[in-house]
């Protein structure tokens, strides 16, 4: 690939010692599914006690893809020869022989089923900590007073930091978004101040002393007054980006509700991402009529930025060299975020 590691300046695209999102909840089930992540192939089931398993996808006999096999119990049979494997992804049974050969093994990955959504770790097994998830009850998803929506994964021809760097940067939204967001230009104008929050980055706005919009009304139906909104962009890592924030009464500072639209990117392979999304809100908890809107508008809007993000991939596909890139004083919370991953993946590569 022409300009494979745009816009990273590191030899790696991603860090490996890491969480992601693999699959919502509701895609794990007795029936074998394989996704592709970090360029690899993982395959992911439940136990019959429900436990959710993630192993490599592909079966170290003759390569034939293992959802092509079936389940017997909590084991994989392979659907060519009939190699079976553990959750731990360790053979146990060869039908044509007795015993099994050295190495038929499968790489299991560490898995924590979290809001909805199972993660695997993609380092390796004995650095797989928890608690290196991003705060999930923090932004509502794991979280009681929260309702939660969680919209079906997209999959993209798109590099994942091409995403990330579009979700940090407001200034796309009276442009990508002209017609979907209509108070986007005033947004765009707002000022904004980035700041570094524990292991992220925040690039907050505010809208200070609006009326409140058709959305604001619906979702605060009482609310008539001038209210103050945040649009914020917190980088929690490569995994989660989190969007959104607090509506409060503008006259009296009281907060009337949090909206936090939680996007989950993982690279599938160099040039392809999956992008999970989650919307929760801490306020109308008994009218659904939210959540289908909030679903609606990403039907709307997340279409536009998948666009967008195809279109610069097919750019950087091909061969034409790039112009010399700038920036502008927006994109100042982007450029940070690209820095504190490009940090990631090098201090990888020291440790490695
Ligand atoms: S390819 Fe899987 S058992 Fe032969
Ligand atoms: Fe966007």
């Amino acid at each position: 690939m022409a300009h494979a590691s745009y816009p990273l300046t590191t030899e790696q695209p991603y860090p490996r010692r890491q969480w992601w999102a693999a699959a919502t909840a509701t895609e794990v089930s007795r029936n074998l599914v394989a996704r592709d992540i970090l360029g690899e192939r993982v395959l992911l089931y439940r136990k019959e006690d429900g436990t959710a398993v993630a192993v490599s996808g592909i079966c170290p006999h003759r390569a034939f893809p293992l959802e092509k096999g079936r389940l017997v119990g909590d084991s994989v049979q392979c659907g060519y020869h009939g190699f079976t494997f553990g959750p731990d992804g360790a053979c146990q049974r060869v039908p044509s022989q007795n015993g099994v050969p050295q190495h038929a093994t499968l790489r299991r990955y560490p898995v924590v089923e979290r809001g909805g959504v199972v993660w695997i770790w993609t380092g390796e097994e004995s650095a797989a900590d928890p608690a290196l998830l991003p705060d999930l009850a923090a932004i509502g998803l794991d979280a009681p007073g929260w309702t939660v929506e969680i919209h079906p994964v997209a999959t993209v021809e798109a590099r994942y930091t091409l995403l990330i760097e579009n979700l940090l940067d407001l200034s796309h939204v009276t442009f990508i978004h002209a017609t979907t967001i209509p108070s986007g230009e005033k947004v765009a104008a707002l000022p904004v101040t980035v700041e570094a929050r524990s292991g992220g980055l925040t690039v907050a706005r505010k809208a200070v002393g609006i009326p409140p919009n058709p959305l604001i009304k619906a979702q605060f139906p009482d609310q008539d007054a001038l209210v103050d909104q945040e649009f914020d962009a917190q980088y929690m890592g490569p995994c989660l980006i989190r969007t959104g924030g607090t509506i409060s009464d503008h006259a009296s500072g009281k907060a009337l509700g949090t909206q936090n639209f939680i996007h989950m990117i993982t690279p599938a392979a160099p040039g392809r991402l999956h992008y999970f999304v989650a919307t929760a809100r801490d306020f109308g908890h008994d009218n659904p009529a939210l959540g289908a809107m909030n679903l609606a508008m990403g039907t709307r809007i997340q279409p536009e930025d998948v666009d967008a993000i195809s279109a610069i991939e097919t750019v950087l596909r091909g061969d034409a060299p790039l112009p010399r890139e700038v920036s502008a004083r927006v994109d100042n919370g982007a450029l940070q975020v690209r820095r504190l991953l490009e940090a990631q993946i090098r201090a990888e590569a020291l440790a490695a």
